[in-house]
């Protein structure tokens, strides 16, 4: 495994993507709607209807001596920062797996948005799990985040808790310079071994990892083994199939189409998107005690009654409509399915015209489970 220490990393920053700590938009297309609870607002669980208003040869270090091995990182490090062009996007170029989505500018902006949006689903929270913030607060408490994109949710959250270290990892260099003191990254592969110790967070986080984890239990066995006793482990993921509480999708979908496919592709590439279904039963199999399921209906456009969802739904539909699908589908369309641009492009258009239209009322879930590891009797 290609690991590099995080002052490496951090002497060495991407050309691709010089980032501020606040991430600048050139606009603000929405009121945030943070903290305005609406008399409209709603349940968006599950349970309630939602009424509208790679090859990894190259990173062996095989045939290198002692002599070679400056050599071979900086050749390492300028491929996983370079990463690989694609249908004119930028992907990784690090970890032992092909990951699907793209690394670039627009797909970091894009993860800033996601990140507003799923904080807002949440009602203001950075997770559900339910931890006591003096547990996360004391000086020697520690956060993983595993996937951590641009670092936003890691940066959040050591700024919440500032007595505590918050390590962010990922295949991808395209963390931002400037961050809390107590917020490091590391590039590494989160399906590899973990080099840390055992027993040694408080919190495990992972969010929005589809296509990037194959081996779901071992990623949660590994955080098992990393985590203290008392320690909680949060995974969250969208589930991209469009749904419906009240039939609005009209027949042949270009959407429902989109998400089908999109599903087909993730299998092919060995990580089927409803996995975030199995996890519940993974972690009671890892050992992990108090876990929970929690589904949330994420809005595709502003049509939902309650002010809030329907912040989350404009969100959730600039977020598409501006290079989402793309980002999701390119790669593996063209490369997995072995499919053609330009049929994709059609399918898109359509899927595209329902997502602006305010008469289809079209949700998607955002799956969270947690667990706890056992305290030490
Ligand atoms: C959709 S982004 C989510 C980012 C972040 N978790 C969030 O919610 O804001 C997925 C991230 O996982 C990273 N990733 C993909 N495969 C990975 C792997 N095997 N190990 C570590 N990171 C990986 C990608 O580079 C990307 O930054």
């Amino acid at each position: 495994m290609a690991h590099t220490t995080p002052a490496e990393e951090r002497d060495a920053r991407p050309s691709i993507s010089p980032r501020s700590v606040a991430p600048q938009h050139d606009t603000d297309p929405v009121d945030s709607g943070i903290g305005s609870s609406s008399e409209y607002d709603q349940e968006n669980t599950e349970d309630h209807f939602l009424h509208a208003h790679d090859d990894d040869s190259s990173f062996t270090d095989e045939g290198y001596d002692e002599s070679d091995a400056s050599s071979f990182l900086s050749s390492i490090l300028s491929e996983v920062r370079r990463g690989v062009e694609i249908e004119g996007r930028i992907y990784p170029a690090h970890g032992k797996h092909e990951y699907g989505m793209p690394m670039d500018e627009k797909e970091l902006d894009r993860n800033d948005l996601q990140h507003h949006k799923y904080t807002l689903l949440l009602n203001d929270r950075l997770y559900v799990a339910p931890i006591p913030d003096s547990q996360l607060g004391e000086q020697s408490s520690r956060i993983l985040d595993l996937g951590t994109g641009t670092g936003i949710w890691a940066i959040d959250m050591a700024d919440k808790f500032p007595n505590t270290e918050v390590i962010g990892v990922d295949i991808a260099p395209t963390q931002p310079n400037f961050v809390p003191p107590n917020c490091i990254f590391e590039i590494d592969d989160v399906e590899e071994d973990w080099p840390y110790r055992p027993n040694h967070f408080d919190f495990v986080h992972g969010r929005d990892l589809m296509t990037a984890v194959r081996d779901w239990p071992r990623l949660i066995q590994q955080a098992y083994t990393h985590l203290k006793p008392g320690g909680w482990i949060q995974l969250a993921s969208t589930i991209p199939g469009a749904l419906s509480d009240d039939n609005t999708i009209p027949p042949n979908s270009g959407y429902v189409e989109a998400g089908r496919l999109y599903f087909e592709m993730a299998e092919k590439m060995g990580a089927p998107l409803d996995a975030p279904r199995s996890w519940a039963d993974q972690m009671r199999a890892a050992g992990f005690t108090n876990v929970q399921d929690e589904v949330y209906k994420l809005p595709m456009g502003p049509w939902p009654r309650s002010k809030r969802l329907r912040t989350v739904g404009k969100l959730e539909q600039i977020m598409i409509l501006d290079g989402g699908f793309e980002a999701y589908m390119l790669r593996g369309y063209t490369q997995i399915l072995g499919g053609r641009v330009e049929d994709l492009q059609v399918i898109l258009a359509l899927a595209r015209r329902e997502i602006k239209d305010p008469s289809v009322h079209t949700y998607v879930l955002f799956h969270i489970t947690y667990g706890m590891k056992p305290q030490e009797q």
